[in-house]
């Protein structure tokens, strides 16, 4: 079986995306992992860094893919292309693993996303969208403000929580400038925060939760998970920060963790796999920020972890998603069978 391992290929450094450019390049990690399990499941695979569409398209002509990895997070250096590179495997007819186009738009737009887990009655915190940086402030301090369609923690620093007008506008003008989309402005939740990991279709099923330890950032920190904590190794925050898999907390909790994830997975329709990250605050209130539905799959990053406390090898768990996408695609033709196997047997 051809197995086509396709990922974003970062953009050519520029002064402008250095820095954001090293969570885009942590793809190769998640590249490498995958394309090592599938040479020891006995699968031929090649990768593709997607950046050129016209030879890309060449590219897959030749070699004829069972079956497409979708490691894409965007293309050209824009996280908006990702539901668009999805949207070329669903087009060509490949069967493919992971979130569908229509998740990850819904997913990367956190307002819509937020709108709907509204509608649903998921927990989510209070929010306002900035357009401009005048605009009237309707929220009661301290409030995060983020960028609405970006991920990996992009635009999300020690500044971004804020106290006071002053700092909100700083950090509003700053985000609308950097990423020229709304920015998003929300209630922030002060207390602990977890990743759950979710794997599987009809029915899904929680693989691990973990947590985010703050208790070792200086006090006058925001306990947060910010860019430099998620992905700059040398910075203080970086070690300040470490996940525990699986987080210590009590069968309630955990229960409204994993029945929230899996509101959010069924809210957003999600396929295979995905990542929730929540906060629950001092009275033990549960708040969803986001669905991640390409959640970092590289060896030594969470969702790996999350497998390995569930005892699921990783190889196992990439011989059952691209299992699943085949299946997927031979299951088509006929309505009567629309809905995916399930994960069951992992
Ligand atoms: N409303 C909030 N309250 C408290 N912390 C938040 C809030 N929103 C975001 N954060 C912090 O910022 C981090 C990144 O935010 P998130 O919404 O998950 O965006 P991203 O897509 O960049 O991961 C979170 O992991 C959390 O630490
Ligand atoms: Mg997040």
């Amino acid at each position: 079986m051809k197995v086509l391992i396709a990922f974003n290929q970062p953009a050519e450094e520029t002064p402008e995306n250095e820095l954001d450019r090293i969570s885009e390049t942590a793809v190769e990690n998640q590249v490498d992992a995958v394309m090592r399990s599938v040479r020891d499941l006995g699968y031929e695979p090649i990768c593709l860094g997607v950046k050129n569409l016209e030879i890309d398209l060449e590219m897959i002509e030749q070699f004829r893919p069972d079956v497409v990895f979708n490691l894409c997070e965007g293309y050209r250096g824009s996280a908006r292309h990702e539901m668009h590179v999805a949207s070329i495997w669903e087009l060509l007819g490949l069967p493919y693993t992971g979130n569908t186009p229509l998740t990850l738009g819904l997913a990367q737009d956190k307002v819509l996303s937020k709108q709907l887990f509204r509608a649903l009655s998921v927990p989510t915190p209070d929010f306002q969208v900035f357009t401009e940086v005048e605009q009237k402030f309707e929220l009661d301090f301290p409030v995060i403000a983020k960028p609405s369609r970006e991920d990996a923690s992009l635009g999300i620093t020690a500044t971004s929580v804020v106290n006071d007008e002053i700092g909100l506008r700083r950090a509003v003008a700053d985000l609308l400038k950097r990423y020229r989309q709304p920015v998003l402005v929300e209630s922030f939740i002060d207390g602990r925060e977890f990743n759950v990991s979710l794997l599987g279709n009809q029915p899904a099923r929680v693989v691990a939760v973990a947590e985010i330890q703050f208790t070792d950032l200086p006090a006058d920190q925001p306990r947060i998970t910010s860019y430099e904590a998620k992905w700059l190794p040398d910075h203080p925050a970086y070690r300040q920060t470490p996940s525990i898999c699986p987080a210590k907390i009590d069968a309630a909790l955990r229960s409204r963790l994993d029945e929230t994830a899996l509101q959010v997975y069924s809210a957003l329709h999600g396929r295979d796999y995905g990542r929730v990250d929540m906060r629950v605050d001092h009275s033990g209130k549960v708040f969803v920020l986001e669905y991640n539905p390409n959640p970092d799959i590289s060896a030594d990053a969470g969702f790996a972890r999350a497998l390995h406390a569930a005892g699921i090898k990783y190889s196992q768990f990439v011989s059952t998603i691209i299992e699943q996408a085949i299946a997927r695609k031979n299951n088509d033709s006929n309505p009567k069978n629309a809905a995916s196997r399930s994960f069951s047997n992992l």
